[in-house]
């Protein structure tokens, strides 16, 4: 079975296959049980609101069996390696593994169930940048030629290590800025179109210039290694130095667009009077988590027949309601780069046609 343990695991192809089932799993008022005999174990060494509790409630109501560890409760604090660890998963039975970890990459030993990441160290959080890919898709109706600014803590954030190997491959145009000391590693930003230093320019003239913003959090628990550098930003200062000030959002254009991975620090990366600003995705963020993480976890479950390459068919030959309406009057893209472009050759079933 497939692994996800980073953006580039998922093909353009697959991104929009996932996309589609997402937004026929949210239109649906029962979820099928496209999981019913599974078993799915949540592995997390690491803290997490969203992303536990939507991976537990997407097992949940697809029908899976579920089991949630708490890392810190495992023979991993005995010592046992995370790949030892997931060994043990696959011979006891279970099917897919969701792992968040403080190390920067998971690696699965050969006998390991499916494993998806949910999050590790600084390295990806990929299932976060499908769902921030998808939101956007929703918003503007295409990722082709978006204009999106990363802003933030780019050299701490897995968030960001996942958006740099997944939305150069959609077409965004990616810009990261950050202060000086969190630009970012080399290998994170080879995707990636502009790297700018905050000290160098106008924060408004670059956020007047995008379609949308993705807001990272500074993330301060992970600083340990750079504490004493001069000029690092500091909490009370990063708002006025570096965050979206009312001032600030005032230069984003009405109809841009304001993400965020959450947890958002209010009045720390965003202005607290911005909760309300129509142009801000955060709530709309966490509710399609959940339907991404179904659509990931029917993939890693094998549920999701020849999820490589079939999807293409699966997007041109669904006739169902509820993806007419997510796509509207045939929206998808259709020019010769578009994933959907083999879409009629291929009898592809989606796991809720058969
Ligand atoms: N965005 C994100 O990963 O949030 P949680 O840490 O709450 O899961």
């Amino acid at each position: 079975m497939p692994h996800f343990l980073s953006a580039e695991d998922f093909s353009p192809r697959l991104v929009y296959a996932l996309f589609r089932l997402a937004g026929e799993l949210r239109a649906r008022r029962e979820t099928p049980k496209l999981l019913s005999g599974r078993s799915v174990t949540l592995l997390f060494g690491e803290p997490s609101t969203r992303t536990r509790l939507s991976f537990s409630l997407a097992a949940l109501r697809l029908g899976a069996e579920i089991l949630t560890l708490d890392e810190r409760l495992t023979s991993r604090a005995k010592g046992e390696t995370l790949a030892d660890t997931l060994e043990v998963l696959a011979l006891l039975g279970v099917d897919v593994a969701v792992v968040r970890t403080s190390e920067d990459a998971i690696r699965p030993p050969a006998l390991a169930p499916s494993v998806v990441s949910a999050g590790s160290g600084t390295g990806e959080h990929p299932t976060q940048a499908l769902l921030d890919a998808w939101t956007l898709y929703e918003a503007f109706g295409r990722l082709e030629g978006l204009r999106l600014l990363v802003l933030g803590d780019v050299r701490h954030s897995r968030v960001f290590g996942s958006h740099a190997r997944l939305l150069p491959r959609l077409g965004v145009h990616l810009t990261a800025a950050a202060p000086r000391a969190w630009l970012g590693r080399e290998e994170d930003l080879e995707g990636v179109a502009d790297r700018i230093a905050l000290e160098d320019v106008s924060l408004e003239d670059l956020l007047a210039a995008v379609d949308a913003v993705l807001v990272l959090r500074p993330q301060w628990e992970r600083h340990a290694h750079s504490v004493g550098t001069p000029a690092l930003p500091t909490p009370a200062s990063y708002l006025e130095r570096y965050g979206l000030t009312q001032a600030r959002a005032r230069a984003l254009r009405p109809e841009a667009r304001i993400l965020h991975p959450g947890p958002v620090t209010w009045g720390v990366e965003i202005d607290p009077a911005l909760r309300d600003d129509p142009r801000i995705l955060v709530r709309r963020q966490v509710e399609n988590g959940l339907y991404v993480r179904m659509a990931v976890l029917v993939a890693a479950g094998g549920n999701f027949p020849s999820y490589e390459t079939g999807h293409a068919a699966f997007a041109r030959d669904s006739s169902s309601p509820a993806e007419r309406g997510y796509f509207g009057e045939g929206s998808p893209p259709r020019d010769d780069k578009s994933p959907f472009r083999e879409g009629s050759a291929r009898a592809f079933t989606s796991p809720l046609h058969r």
